[in-house]
């Protein structure tokens, strides 16, 4: 702390407060600095120049800005205040005097304390910089008083592909997990699988058909969707025959015919078919048979089993498996009977709707009519999802919810948030929100269709595995070239996931992603990886580095190398704001070229010891910060490659 407090000694920040401040966020003692000095000068208070105070988008227009027309002082032209208050600003040793650009105050950080500040608090704090656990706390000096917040993600269907909309909120779901655990906030991660429906019964009964124990115990996922699939076959056909018999019928009626014949074909037909024979299945896993529910809980444990693995490859684990399958019969009741009793619900042809059409209010309107309730009495998703969110609710209190799911069901959770309000449940309605994205084009694999995550994993891995070889010398030198191309693979997917908004679309590409140009995953992990190998030829200990002279970091590279890195903390609080991996992504693709232009001009092996050590803090610091911000989005930073 020594170090940080000593370039701050005569500025108006009282000790305990620099302290304080240095401990989360660096930045914030410049914030402070700069706010407390500018108060006299424009007569507002600190607080309010403290919150105007914001990052600019390029160096040479400073390091922080203040709109000075955001104060709202009467009587003077904002370009006329500018120019005054930058004059009577006096010069500190943190900051120089501000440059007045139009209606902007341009504040910029003396190179030399800030490499002070910078380096040795990122040394300090390694993977807790950029962190800071005061965030999430709902009283700031009551460490216990964490925020509570659940990210529902992944939530694949047993027995159906896993599809792009799954991979997308899963990568997306892992980083915001990751995101709101760094801001100190108490996580809970869900999967909401869906595990119940009438397709449970058509599984049972597959695979009594063509089931296989010893496939089922070595690929779960890939049997049970093999077998739903066959049987599909079956199904099908036969209900088009159904269905052809009873228009067959309707036109013998029509005609007068005698029916009584065909009537009985068809109740045989029936009777007789796969998908009876389901929906008998599903009846009983709704009345509790006891049989009946253990072969689907192993389907489901089984599956689990199975998900939990190609989770783990990206970093990811859940704390709960829920399910569609996880909401009582009685839940469900009570939500159908509350919807009634607020008037909220109508009966319509046997079945209880909510018609949002009717409602005054055109946000309201727009929401449509929602099914509750089905004319056999089934139950549907939306009750459930009404049924599980109160059961969330009930048992974490949470302070707030994320559904990551995508943009094609906007429509689907704004009613289910509405309803929810306006059946008396505002108080949980009020802590939820959609995180949506768009979709992906053209995610197939090359053996075909996509069944589960592994599938596209194992293919874009073995095309990293091709593009490495393509450089013979160095995959040469690669340890374990498969693991490596693996790790690269994984990344590459998650990358391309994240590096546009969340809510534009974007084309599947192996080729693109797996190129080490462009902002990929493999140039980012390839960063990282030349960083660790500067480290290793530059063979210093901790101790040098610690005690480097940053004095010596004068070039202009150097320094706004440092600048970047000063940001980050603030980069991961903009994130929880926009909560768009791009934030992460953008900022780690600027820094990395801003590294890859330093190599020449700041060489470690070769200079002279005092200039090795300081360039090596530098770049400890800044292999410090990719790594923290890979991490944070869920990749795994690879020393080699
Ligand atoms: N299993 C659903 C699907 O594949 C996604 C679940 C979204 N979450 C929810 N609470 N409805 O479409």
């Amino acid at each position: 702390m020594d170090s940080i407090a000593k370039p701050m000694a005569n500025l108006y920040v009282s000790t305990d407060a620099k302290a304080a401040l240095a401990q989360s966020n660096p930045i914030d003692i410049y914030r402070y600095h700069i706010s407390e000095t500018l108060a006299p000068i424009t007569g507002k208070p600190s607080s309010e120049i403290y919150e105007r105070l914001a990052w600019t988008q390029t160096f040479d227009k400073g390091d922080l800005g203040l709109p000075v027309p955001a104060l709202r002082i009467q009587g003077k032209k904002p370009g006329e205040l500018a120019v005054d208050f930058a004059e009577k600003y006096p010069e500190s040793d943190l900051v120089g005097k501000p440059v007045a650009n139009g209606t902007f105050l341009q504040f910029y950080f003396k190179p030399e304390p800030l490499s002070r500040l910078i380096i040795p608090s990122i040394l300090e704090k390694k993977a807790k910089y950029g962190t800071n656990d005061k965030l999430g706390l709902k009283d700031e000096s009551e460490p216990s008083s964490k925020k509570k917040i659940i990210v529902e993600f992944s939530s694949p269907n047993i027995a159906k592909p896993f599809h792009a909309g799954h991979l997308r909120s899963t990568i997306i779901g892992g980083f915001l997990a990751n995101l709101y655990n760094a801001a100190g906030w108490e996580v809970t991660r869900i999967n909401y699988l869906g595990d119940w429906g009438r397709q449970f019964g058509l599984l049972a009964n597959a695979f009594e058909m063509y089931g296989s124990e010893e496939k089922l115990e070595r690929d779960p996922i890939g049997h049970l969707f093999d077998i739903y699939v066959e049987i599909n076959k079956v199904s099908k056909p036969e209900e088009d025959a159904i269905k052809e018999k009873k228009e067959e019928l309707q036109q013998a009626e029509e005609n007068k015919e005698d029916t009584a014949e065909l009537e009985k074909e068809i109740a045989a037909m029936e009777a007789n078919s796969v998908n009876e024979k389901a929906r008998q299945y599903f009846r009983k896993l709704e009345t509790g048979d006891k049989g009946a529910l253990a072969i689907w809980s192993r389907f489901r444990n089984l599956s689990i089993e199975r998900y939990e693995k190609t989770y783990a490859r990206l970093n990811i684990h859940f704390d709960v498996y829920s399910g569609e399958s996880q909401v009582e019969m009685s839940r469900m009741e009570r939500a159908v009977e509350q919807l009634r009793t607020s008037g909220l619900s109508e009966d319509s042809k046997g079945a209880v709707i909510v018609d949002l059409t009717k409602s005054k209010d055109k946000n309201i309107k727009k929401l449509g009519k929602a099914l509750v309730k089905k004319t056999d009495g089934s139950s549907l998703y939306l009750t459930r999802d009404i049924g599980e969110a109160v059961k969330r609710y009930e048992k974490y209190h949470f302070d707030k919810m994320l559904y990551v799911v995508s943009s094609q069901q906007d429509m689907y959770l704004a009613q289910l948030f509405k309803i929810l309000e306006l059946m008396g449940n505002n108080e949980v309605a009020e802590r939820c929100q959609h995180v949506n994205f768009g979709m992906v084009l053209g995610m197939s694999t090359r053996r075909g269709t996509v069944k589960f995550l592994d599938d596209i994993l194992r293919d874009v891995g073995e095309h990293m595995h091709e593009v490495m070889k393509r450089n013979e010398k160095k995959y040469q030198q690669v340890d374990d070239p498969e693991q490596t191309a693996d790790t690269l693979g994984i990344s590459a997917v998650m990358v391309q996931d994240m590096k546009g908004k969340r809510i534009n679309d974007y084309e599947f590409s192996v080729e693109r992603m797996t190129s080490f140009e462009g902002d990929t995953g493999p140039y980012l992990q390839y960063a990282h990886a030349r960083l660790c190998s500067i480290t290793r030829k530059a063979n210093l200990t901790p101790q040098d580095l610690r005690s480097a002279d940053l004095s010596l970091l004068t070039e202009s590279h150097a320094i706004n190398l440092v600048r970047a890195l000063a940001s980050w903390p603030d980069v991961v609080q903009n994130t929880l704001k926009t909560l768009e991996p791009t934030t992460v992504l953008t900022y780690l693709f600027k820094m990395t070229h801003m590294l890859s232009s330093s190599y020449d001009v700041l060489q470690v092996v070769g200079s002279e010891l005092e200039v090795k050590k300081a360039r090596m803090a530098l770049y400890e610091a800044a292999r410090q910060v990719l790594n923290n911000g890979m991490k944070l989005l869920g990749l795994n930073p690879v020393e080699r490659m």
